[in-house]
């Protein structure tokens, strides 16, 4: 468990290393990865070994999912944080986004509304669009440096008959904030008065730092009317190995959503997926309450290093995630000036905030899964680039 250790990942680059996405969007193959959101550290060994014993045996065959793979799942959601799922409440799916597809299929018709507490995670965005659907900007409020859900505007927006989902991202990506109870309660209420669909996109759940908690949507409405997205992908960082599952209590809901995975047979699942996720859940613990630890320490590397030189750019607090939403307004720098400063002049590959929505402009969006040393090279380019605009 040393999360110091670098891995150099340009032999198997996957999406976040490889030169032509660094080129194609940041038109420079060197700047530092740190926009696409996964880490650069190793799985748990929990994790690797299983996957060698699995590899070694040599036949992969049709799988599927054993009850110890479900038992696991419960234990873990039981453990940490009080959740019973319930087995016949559980429908597979490839990945979060895909479920999350199919859901927008199922509650909604083309041309309805989607609503998203923005700036939101870029992909729902294609995913509510190519299926003909409307993006709902629900703004979140930015008040000295945090951010909150606007209640009478989400109203207002549930409130219109055309706009039947709401995508909640919680933990949110990318402004790390990690809902409350009374938060949910309110969200859940508003939905429930006028019946908009509630998708709780629950994958970077495991990552909260103290004294905040995260409460699983599920953990504290009444299950009517949403579902619950989970994943094993950020937590232990296997997002190469796809595989969701989604929980929906509602049977009537359920049974649509069985059908529809069905038809189109994207309810199977990959030997290795479901190998890794097994073992993450039963051994992985441990690792992940250090990486968390870890992690919040990078967090407060970058306000002390921030705050030490003091270069116009500052850090949104996360509550949870591990993505970092830095504002850089202080630079004074229009959106394309910005992203142009940061991949050719800080050479830092970082999510440009308009990729969020328009309330993304004069932000970016650094993923900090990473050793700190890689942190403190981006930061000390960034420091020096900016020290030259002045
Ligand atoms: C909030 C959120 N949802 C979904 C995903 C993607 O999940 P999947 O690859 O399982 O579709 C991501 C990945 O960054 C994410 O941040």
């Amino acid at each position: 468990m040393d999360f110091n250790e670098y891995v150099d990942r340009r032999e198997y680059p996957t999406l976040k290393w490889s030169k032509s996405f660094l080129r194609e969007h940041f038109g420079n193959a060197n700047a530092i990865p740190m926009s696409v959101a996964d880490m650069d550290l190793k799985a748990p060994a929990a994790v690797i070994k299983q996957l060698q014993k699995r590899t070694s045996h040599g036949i992969y065959g049709y799988e599927y999912r054993p009850s110890s793979y479900f038992e696991a799942l419960a234990a873990w959601y039981q453990d940490r944080y009080g959740w019973k799922i319930e087995r016949e409440h559980i429908e597979p799916s490839p990945s979060i986004l895909s479920a999350i597809a199919i859901l927008i299929n199922q509650h909604s018709d083309e041309g309805d509304g989607v609503i998203l507490q923005s700036p939101f995670f870029f992909e729902f965005r294609m995913v509510i669009n190519s299926n003909h659907r409307r993006v709902v900007k629900n703004p979140l409020k930015l008040r000295d440096g945090h951010y909150q859900i606007d209640f009478k505007d989400l109203e207002d927006k549930a409130s219109e008959p055309g706009n039947k989902v709401l995508i909640l991202c919680s933990p949110h990506n990318p402004v790390g904030r990690v809902w409350t109870t009374a938060e949910l309660e309110q969200v859940a209420e508003i939905c429930r008065r006028y019946d908009v669909f509630v998708i709780a996109d629950e994958i970077h759940g495991d990552f909260v730092f103290r004294p905040h908690r995260f409460a699983p949507y599920l953990s504290v409405v009444d299950g009517k009317n949403c579902a619950a997205c989970i994943s094993p992908a950020k937590t232990f960082n296997i997002s190469g190995m796809v595989g969701a599952l989604t929980i929906i209590p509602d049977e009537g809901h359920r049974q649509r959503f069985h059908e529809f995975a069905h038809r189109y047979q994207i309810n199977k699942v990959n030997v290795f997926a479901s190998a890794a996720t097994e073992a993450a859940y039963k051994e992985g613990g441990e690792w992940l309450d250090a990486l968390s630890e870890y992690i919040q320490g990078n967090v407060d590397f970058i306000k002390k290093h921030l705050a030490q030189n003091d270069i116009g750019v500052s850090l949104t607090e996360p509550e949870g995630t591990f993505l970092a939403w830095l504002d850089f307004r202080g630079l004074g720098l229009d959106v394309k000036s910005l992203e142009k400063f940061l991949a050719l002049d800080a050479q830092i590959a970082l999510a440009p905030g308009y990729w969020f929505g328009r309330e993304g402009a004069g932000f970016a969006r650094m993923t900090i899964g990473c050793p700190r040393e890689t942190i403190n090279r981006a930061l000390d380019s960034l420091t020096l680039a900016a020290n030259k605009l002045r």
